[in-house]
């Protein structure tokens, strides 16, 4: 049987996976959508619940619950198993529980003879993004970590809430760990065209620690939504969405995510959020911004935070 044009394979069905199968089917994403878990009955329950608002959608999605050998032609796999955080825990408490969990589920992916991109989402996200790359052997960029783009669409929101402008036209990135070290790109951040330091300035109802505020809001968001509800899960999974456009329409977007750094911003042997171009073939370009001496210090220290796990990890 021929192949579809798109094929996606999801493994890990829980909240963040099922949300980010749910929104594909809104977005009227088109093509094959695979679900793998493993607890079988959820992701069997899942293409069922969701083949019964087919009817409903803008176009249409083949979906239905498979095993690992559904991999070998897809063209994106995306992982969302794994342990979520508990409230409290921080993502990198995850590391060691998780980067095993993926030692076995990329093996398998890889023994399908999978050969398209990894879109990696569990936590920590950088860390999962780099064990990914390493037991898969595929070129690096062919694994998208979903890094900060969650974090950069929270700080996009926050802030054309307080300025009062459309979200879209806030240009500003957070970069780095997808957690506690990371940092904003303040030097680099514009409404419209406008540097925000400048609009700033013309409009002195504007504060310097509102911004500082927001930030710290942006760094907290998901203990906070952890601690009331459980878990976050509609935020990354229209992430997803977006970067599975990305891919699948070849965009060349620029987009927040994890990848590795070779000698970009001073560093390597990493994967960390970063602006880079998005393409049907991966990563094209790390989007190298000028930083100010603080946020390259920022920055620096949350490279080492990320190298300091990948070390113990021994990865
Ligand atoms: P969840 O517990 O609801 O779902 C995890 C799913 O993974 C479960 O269905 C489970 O059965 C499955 N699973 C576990 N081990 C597996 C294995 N070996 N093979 C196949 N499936 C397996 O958790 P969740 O809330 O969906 O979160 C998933 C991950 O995403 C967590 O690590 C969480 O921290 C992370 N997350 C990342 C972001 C981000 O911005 N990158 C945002 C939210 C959550
Ligand atoms: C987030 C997850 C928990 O919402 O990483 O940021």
């Amino acid at each position: 049987m021929q192949k579809e044009i798109n094929k996606i394979v999801l493994v890990g069905t829980g909240a963040v996976g099922s949300s980010y199968a749910f929104a594909l089917l809104n977005q009227g994403i088109q093509g094959e959508l695979v679900l793998i878990d493993v607890n079988k009955n959820k992701a069997e329950g899942d293409a069922m619940d969701l083949n019964h608002g087919l009817p409903f959608a803008p176009s249409h999605l083949k979906i239905r619950s498979g095993d690992y050998s559904e991999c070998k032609n897809a063209d994106i796999v995306v992982l969302t198993a794994g342990a979520p955080q508990k409230p409290g825990e921080t993502r990198l408490d995850l590391a060691e529980k998780n980067t095993a969990i993926y030692k076995e589920i990329v093996g398998e992916i890889m023994e399908s003879g999978f050969n398209g991109i990894f879109l990696v989402a569990a936590n920590p996200v950088d860390i999962l993004s780099y064990a990914t790359w390493k037991f898969s052997g595929l070129p690096k960029e062919r694994i998208i970590g979903s890094g900060t783009i969650l974090d950069t669409a929270r700080f996009r929101y926050m802030l054309g809430h307080y300025f009062n402008i459309d979200t879209r036209n806030i240009h500003a990135y957070i970069i780095g760990e997808h957690g506690d070290s990371e940092l904003p790109v303040w030097s680099n951040s514009s409404i419209g065209v406008v540097p925000i330091k400048e609009w700033m300035a013309k409009n002195p109802q504007y504060k310097k620690e509102d911004l500082d505020d927001i930030f710290i809001h942006v760094r907290n968001a998901a203990y906070e939504i952890i601690e009331k509800k459980g878990a976050t899960y509609y935020g990354i999974a229209m992430g997803l969405v977006r970067l599975t456009k990305a891919v699948l329409g070849d965009e060349h977007s620029v987009v927040t995510i994890s990848t590795y750094l070779d000698g970009e911003y001073g560093h390597e042997d990493v994967f960390i959020g970063v602006p880079a171009v998005v393409t049907r073939n991966g990563i094209k370009t790390i989007i190298e911004m000028n930083l100010d001496d603080e946020e390259q210090e920022k920055f620096s220290h949350s490279v080492n935070t990320l190298k300091d796990i990948i070390k113990d990890l021994q990865l």
